[in-house]
């Protein structure tokens, strides 16, 4: 996909995408060239027969002349109009233009939003809005084809049509393509069957990445992991023919930088359960279980495009959770890296296992802030659905910013508790703590445990079980992967 900045008169774009509000006239530059093209068939439509009412999402395909079509969104009522609504307005218009035969680039209007409410949720500048539109619009573009053996004809360039560029509308605009990247690659290797992304193609993906950016890349095999300590970690892998692997990237700037974060992300490869092993439905999207590992190699790549001065280290401890002779047990009792034990109580709770490790060896770097992205636990769709992400952490400023982050960039966060009461749900007799409780606050309890294998103050932890890849669509993205918080983290590391 390339994505482009174009003064209006010279797009070459096939499909122009413009909009309207339920109940205010779009006298753009974009519209008005839009009207002219058409002889002011495409004003008579909408305003005249009210072909479109400018409902949200809804959207309008209008013929201007025999090479170029129009695709008018509705953008609901004005003050009504938030950045994640004109998100899912240009996802929809982005799906619509899918249908258009033979549409090679898409080029959409750069709107500027004001209401009279004074939260930045609302509002939005053309800069703002070129984020999001080169995000949105390659979310409703995207599609995993690369099994089917009738692949459509599909768009390659998305064109922002404005005649006042600037530099701040240019900035956006890369950061905007750098992060839409980055949500198709973890979107494409989250689709990618498990039979295939094995920890040992992941890695190998790692050293490719670190090649092409030159970054600093660590794998560490089986035995480097035990030598390090990290048997907890080991543990969930060992029942499997896919060896793990622990994999470090780190991104450095030129300059000095001006803060360190680690982000780790959760990478079981699949997750059978173990030998508590999953009942058929749920096993079903269980190669989605390495989303945030997904998730933060897309990341790295985009920082290392958008080169900014902090430095982040991106980790991930690699390994499938598969039933065998092997296999790790009920009962066992495994020691983390920094030397706590967990007794196994439930096999199936086998990502905080590895991630105890992980947190383990972020706190080496040396860094300020760390950051864990995992599909942990099922209780997050109890408790928050498929369009929340969870947010936990031992750091309220922190949580706080990431939160006001994630309203910024359009993507659904909640806070979730972690008490210290939480230690009564795993109190082990023979171990410093079980990995699993009863049912109950299964979230907040997964966070807890987390908790006790970090040092650092300012530790996030986002719980995206719900959200990854969900089964059901929202209105922004089909169901399936999402690249969920992949925006947000982008923005707040380089904020
Ligand atoms: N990978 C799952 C969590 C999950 C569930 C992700 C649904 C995506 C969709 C995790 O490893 C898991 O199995 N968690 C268990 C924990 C339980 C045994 C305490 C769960 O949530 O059922
Ligand atoms: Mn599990
Ligand atoms: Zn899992």
């Amino acid at each position: 996909m390339r994505f482009l900045t174009k003064k209006i008169e010279q797009n070459e774009s096939d499909v122009i995408v413009s909009y309207i509000y339920e109940d205010a006239k779009n006298e753009s530059e974009v519209f008005e060239y839009l009207d002219k093209l058409s002889n002011n068939e495409l004003s008579k439509q909408i305003y005249e027969y009210k072909t479109i009412k400018g409902t949200l999402a809804e959207t309008f395909k209008f013929s201007l002349n025999k090479d170029k079509k129009a695709i008018i969104v509705g953008l609901g009522k004005k003050e009504k109009l938030t950045r994640q609504k004109f998100a899912q307005c240009i996802a929809s218009a982005g799906r619509c233009a899918k249908t258009i035969q033979g549409a090679k680039s898409i080029g959409f209007e750069l709107l500027e939003h004001k209401t009279k409410c004074d939260c930045n949720y609302s509002n939005f500048e053309k800069h703002d809005c070129a984020k999001i539109i080169f995000t949105s619009a390659r979310i409703g573009l995207y599609e995993f084809n690369k099994y089917l053996s009738d692949k459509k004809e599909s768009i390659e360039a998305i064109e922002l049509l404005e005649n006042n560029l600037n530099q701040e509308i240019e900035t956006a605009a890369q950061i905007g393509a750098y992060s839409s990247f980055a949500m198709k690659f973890a979107k494409d290797l989250i689709n990618e069957s498990a039979q295939i992304v094995t920890p040992e193609y992941v890695a190998n993906l790692a050293s490719e990445i670190s090649k092409e950016h030159k970054l600093e890349l660590k794998i560490y095999n089986k035995n480097q992991i035990k030598e390090m300590g990290m048997n907890a970690f080991l543990a969930v892998g060992q029942g499997s023919v896919n060896e793990p692997k622990f994999i470090h990237l780190k991104y450095k700037p030129k300059s000095t930088p001006r803060k360190k974060i680690a982000l780790i992300g959760k990478g079981i490869t699949f997750d059978s359960g173990g030998l508590d092993i999953k009942p058929a439905a749920s096993m079903l999207t269980m190669k989605t279980d390495m989303s945030g590992a997904a998730t933060v190699l897309g990341i790295i790549q985009a920082i290392a495009k958008i080169e900014p001065d902090i430095e982040l280290h991106v980790i991930s401890a690699l390994c499938e959770n598969m039933p065998s002779g092997s296999s790790y047990k009920q009962g066992d009792v495994v020691i983390a890296k920094n030397g706590k034990t967990i007794e196994i109580d439930n096999t199936d709770a086998e990502g905080r296992v590895t991630l105890a490790d992980a947190l383990c060896y972020a706190d080496t770097l040396g860094v300020d802030e760390v950051i864990d992205i995992a599909t942990l636990t099922g209780a997050v769709i109890v408790s928050l659905g498929h369009n929340i992400t969870g947010v936990m952490g031992n750091n309220q400023k922190q949580i706080d910013n990431f939160i006001e982050m994630s309203k910024k960039c359009g993507e659904n966060t909640w806070q979730m508790p972690i008490l210290e009461e939480m230690k009564d749900n795993l109190k082990s007799e023979i171990a410093d703590m079980k990995n699993t409780g009863g049912r109950n606050a299964g979230t907040s309890t997964a966070a807890w445990f987390l908790s006790n294998f970090t040092k650092s103050n300012s530790w996030l932890h986002l719980d995206i079980a719900g959200t990854a890849a969900p089964e059901k669509s929202n209105k922004e993205t089909l169901k399936g992967p999402t690249g969920v918080m992949i925006r947000t983290l982008i923005n707040y590391l380089i904020s």
